[in-house]
């Protein structure tokens, strides 16, 4: 994989176009008008200044940034050999962006998704190349996490697996093979079990979520507990992910819980509005923290 074209200049796919310059790959971001774009290479430029300030990089921070071209729209798709497509969780606007995909790029080139939940099957359906499509599901922030999924769909390939494996490995990142298009994949119903339980368990007065973000920090080693993670990833994002799982499924394990639900629809989604299940300041900072 030389060149990636990705579609959706939001929080996964500017992270994605990092991950790829930072790992030396060239990568086409794509959005619906150059503005949203310009936004996402905004945070993708200061997110590679802090790692070149950390050491953490052997390349100027212009050299990264040249490997990333930019464009709305897919006209510069026929160059890719990757298409990586991020845009929101929804069916149809994802289903409308497989189409257009497919028609723009060589008929070589992997197709990609990185949703956290819609049947990859049913993406690569609207293609003539039903077998060249995939699910590439990276983690937030994704300069940072070391896992993807890669889910195989009823029509995939094992070539077009064994691809997505070989590009998961050039981006340093460490592969997690889904042989079952099931929503939520492996990882997000492992954690969504979790996240439910959580919040439920608040709901019911056991305990406080600052207590369970610290016991689950503290007794489990992870780095942030369910709440913090929840609003990092955007309460909405987490809410879409069960609704799907869930209708998939009908499993009761995955039924959004109903203080999620209200705090969406007050417009509490996390980090980016400034508050979820905590308060942030303007610099994401956590209030009284
Ligand atoms: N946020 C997370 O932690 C996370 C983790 C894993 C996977 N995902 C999945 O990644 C995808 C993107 O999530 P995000 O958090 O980056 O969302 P986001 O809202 O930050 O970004 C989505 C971008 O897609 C663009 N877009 C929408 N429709 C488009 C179209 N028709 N053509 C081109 N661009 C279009 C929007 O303008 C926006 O910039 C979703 O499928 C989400 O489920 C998110």
């Amino acid at each position: 994989m030389e060149k990636v074209f990705i579609v959706g200049a939001g929080l996964m796919g500017s992270g994605i176009a990092q991950a790829c310059a930072q790992s030396g790959i060239e990568a086409i971001l794509s959005d619906v008008s150059q503005e949203v774009i310009d936004r996402g290479l905004e945070r993708i430029a200061w997110s590679v200044g802090k790692f070149v300030d950390k050491g953490k990089l052997n390349e100027p921070k212009e050299t990264i940034l040249s490997r990333i071209k930019s464009c709305p729209g897919f006209s510069m798709a026929v160059e890719a050999d990757l298409a990586i497509e991020a845009v929101f969780e929804n069916l149809d606007v994802k289903l409308d962006v497989f189409r257009k995909l497919d028609e723009a790029c060589g008929s070589d080139a992997l197709l990609a998704s990185n949703t956290s939940a819609i049947p990859i099957t049913e993406l690569g359906g609207v293609t003539r190349r039903p077998e060249k499509v995939i699910g590439l599901h990276f983690f937030s922030p994704v300069p940072m996490m070391q896992a993807v999924e890669v889910v195989r769909g009823v029509g995939t390939s094992e070539e077009s697996m064994l691809k997505g494996v070989a590009f998961v490995r050039k981006l340093g990142k460490e592969p997690v093979r889904v042989e079952s298009d099931m929503a939520g994949f492996l990882l997000n119903r492992i954690n969504l079990v979790s996240y439910v339980e959580a919040i439920g368990l608040v709901a019911q007065g056991m305990g406080t979520m600052e207590d369970i973000d610290k016991g689950v920090r503290l007794a489990f080693g992870r780095k942030m507990g369910p709440f913090e993670t929840g609003d990092m990833v955007g309460l909405d994002v987490s809410l879409g992910a069960l609704t799907a799982i869930y209708e998939d499924s009908k499993d009761m394990r995955f039924y959004p819980p109903v203080l999620l639900r209200r705090k969406v629809k007050a417009g509490q989604l996390g980090r980016k509005t400034g508050r979820g299940w905590y308060e942030y300041n303007d610099d994401g900072t956590k209030k009284g923290a």
